[in-house]
């Protein structure tokens, strides 16, 4: 019978391109299953949009001078092209800056307050009276009590990794203006969570304790037997959906400057995203949320578990109308490297630069993530492996595979499938590996699932291998037995392989010049004798050490750039010897004379003493410093360089300066006077 599913994948914030733990965690899981039941012939929705609220957007948005409009509208682009090209098979994607989404959050909203779900609570928070805005905690900076570094965050100093609260920070400041915060009481409609313990244990602690991963049942847990508090669902900023007003509000209703919580819209999202795609489509979207028989699947990373097991379910239970996940398949994080990815670190492979580097090969890095799946624990990619996989599964099993046998058909039949039929046994065979990869995709397990798709491929190989009909060429029928059994087998493989690698199973179609087919079909993955096939082409390609060490490196350029104190510092030079070193004769001069070299912006010609005589030097330096103040300062000169003619006036010499942030200069000066000619070493 045909079912209706909801699928739901987490919205990205707009305010970054998509790394491959984005893609490894949520998006590639979230697509092979969508592909995978549609392929059932079950009637599934397949959601996402980008998460455009909150205030890491606000961030971006102050560090880029821009407003966060503009970061929204640039990420929600990108990602959604990433996604597409990616072959993620959305019916719909969204974004929460839509107007649909605002009336379906406020609605919801306004619902829960009218049915008086909500508490309402004055608390004391921070507030920068120059910039006449309530501060959220990331934007009080102030000295870390635990470690000292004076730049540590209202949330989290950065330093030392403990999580703090804006009032624990010494000396707060507001990032707004530096200004000193000050405290002011404001209000805001609290979610009792605390009175959903009960609905969470029944629904999730004794309900899903079998079915659901044991990583989001235990996280899920931990966070009821820590004991549920209440939690403001609304916050004071300007950028978010506005708060609405109620028909009939309190004479104290005053919801001006506050929006909703990022964490209240954003989920609603997935609703927004199915009301655009039924309007779209002439389809009803409340058979897609409020029927019953619809199973609905919130695809996510671990850090959304909270959000997802606990908040919005309770949320939807408050609301009343609407059903709740059958399953939440949180995947833990994948590391790149061996090592965190890191945004801020730039310690990750981004996905639309991927496709720059390699382009066409979507496929393989949904099959590398899917083979690494974080599904029980976090996992890691690193480029060997990457290669590995490719080179030694894709190319050297599947690939070889499947190249084998169009090749001796063509050679054979001229492309045309042998009159002979396939023994039970082996038939079964491949019924079985279908079956698994049913059984393991039903069940979220991604990776088994992958795994046995490549054992059927690992099978064709041993079958060809051990039946070696290139050997049996005077036994006609025997050839067309081994070829029409292996055909099938490369049949069920285009099919199967629809879920996981898309691209290259529409290719092998064409190829075979066969259909996508419904699983439940009965000659699903067969091929029919007299059937012929079109012009073989290679599937997989070997990746070359070459293009790897590529990757490499520019992780390794991260590195470096990451262990500089100052991202704006240059690159060191290369090291020189100590003998380099005591070449270079630097010493300590007093300017004694200066005048701007006519017709000419920057320069400058001095006389300096340099203990040693007197001589001239031309620097330019005259955008940074009037002749009269130079008169007297005492300088370090590079004495010994080369002199040189610079306008027509011999240089002999060279002043160090340094390159300020206001684009001005500054010398290198002793602190305190010396002598002229004092050696600088
Ligand atoms: O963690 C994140 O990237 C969030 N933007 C996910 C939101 S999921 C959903 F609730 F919209
Ligand atoms: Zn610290």
């Amino acid at each position: 019978m045909q079912k209706r599913i909801t699928i739901t994948s987490a919205l990205p914030y707009a305010n970054g391109p998509l790394h491959i733990g984005h893609l490894a965690g949520v998006y590639i899981p979230a697509d092979i299953y969508a592909r995978f039941q549609r392929k059932k012939g079950n009637d599934v929705l397949f959601v996402g949009g980008s998460d455009e609220h909150g205030i890491p957007i606000t961030i971006r948005a102050k560090k880029e001078n821009k407003t966060p409009q503009e970061v929204v509208d640039e990420y929600h682009e990108l990602i959604k092209n990433t996604l597409s090209d990616f072959g993620v098979s959305y019916d719909n994607y969204s974004r929460t800056s839509a107007k649909i989404h605002e009336e379906t959050s406020q609605d919801f909203f306004l619902k829960l307050y009218e049915s008086g779900k909500f508490e309402e609570k004055e608390t004391e928070q921070f507030y920068d009276e120059k910039a006449g805005e309530f501060l959220a905690d990331r934007y009080i900076m102030g000295t870390c009590p635990n470690c000292g570094n004076e730049d540590a965050y209202g949330d989290q100093c950065e330093k030392c990794g403990s999580t703090l609260s804006p009032t624990e920070l010494i000396n707060p400041r507001s990032m707004l203006s530096g200004e000193i915060p000050v405290k002011k009481v404001t209000k805001h409609w609290y979610f009792p969570l605390n009175e959903y313990e009960d609905f969470l244990t029944k629904w999730i602690l004794e309900g899903h304790k079998d079915d659901w991963r044991t990583n989001v049942y235990g996280q899920v847990k931990s966070w009821i037997n820590d004991g549920l508090k209440p939690r403001a669902m609304t916050r004071d900023l300007n950028w978010g959906v506005p708060v609405p007003t109620p028909k009939n509000p309190p004479k104290d209703w005053d919801s001006k400057g506050k929006v909703l919580y990022v964490w209240f819209d954003a989920p609603i999202g997935y609703i927004s995203s199915t009301k655009e795609w039924a309007k779209n489509n002439d389809k009803n979207w409340e058979d897609y949320w409020k029927n019953p028989d619809t199973k609905l699947v919130h695809f996510i990373g671990k850090d959304n578990i909270v959000f997802h097991c606990i908040i919005f379910p309770s949320m939807l239970k408050s609301h009343g109308e609407y059903i709740l996940p059958e399953n939440v398949p949180a995947n833990e994080f994948l590391n790149l490297e061996n090592d965190k990815i890191s945004t801020s670190r730039n310690w990750a492979v981004w996905a639309h630069e991927y496709l720059k580097d390699f382009p066409d090969k979507q496929d393989v890095l949904r099959y590398v993530l899917t083979a690494n799946a974080p599904e029980t624990k976090d996992n890691n990619f690193t480029w060997k492996d990457f290669q590995t996989k490719n080179n030694s599964e894709l190319v050297a099993i599947l690939g070889n595979f499947i190249n084998r046998v169009l090749v001796l058909t063509n050679k054979y039949y001229e492309g045309k499938v042998p009159d002979a039929t396939i023994e039970d046994k082996d038939a079964e065979e491949i019924k079985g590996y279908v079956t698994k990869v049913n059984d393991f995709l039903e069940k979220y397990e991604f990776r088994n699932a992958l795994a046995e798709f490549m054992n059927l491929a690992r099978f064709g190989n041993q079958y060809l291998q051990a039946n070696e009909p290139w050997k049996k060429l005077d036994n006609p029928e025997e050839v067309e037995k081994i070829m029409f059994t292996s055909i099938q087998i490369t049949g069920a493989l285009a099919q199967l392989m629809e879920a996981f690698m898309p691209f290259t199973s529409k290719k092998l179609m064409e190829i075979l010049n066969v259909k996508s087919q419904l699983w439940n079909d009965a000659e699903f993955g067969k091929i029919q004798a007299g059937h012929t096939f079109n012009e073989p082409q290679l599937l997989f390609e070997k990746i070359e050490d070459s293009q790897v060490e590529q990757q490499v490196n520019k992780l390794l350029e991260s590195k470096k750039n990451n262990m500089k104190t100052n991202p704006n510092a240059e690159d060191a030079k290369t090291e020189c010897t100590f003998d380099d070193f005591t070449k270079i004769d630097l010493r300590v001069c007093t300017i004694l004379e200066a005048e701007k070299v006519e017709k000419t912006d920057k320069l400058m010609k001095l006389k300096v003493d340099t203990g040693v005589d007197v001589r001239t030097v031309v620097s330019g330096i005259s955008q940074s410093f009037s002749a009269e103040e130079l008169i007297g300062k005492q300088v370090t000169i590079l004495l010994n360089l080369a002199p040189r003619k610079i306008r027509g006036i011999e240089s002999q010499g060279m002043l160090l300066l340094a390159d300020k942030e206001d684009g001005k200069l500054t010398f290198i000066s002793p602190e305190e006077k010396v002598e002229n000619g004092t050696i600088v070493g």
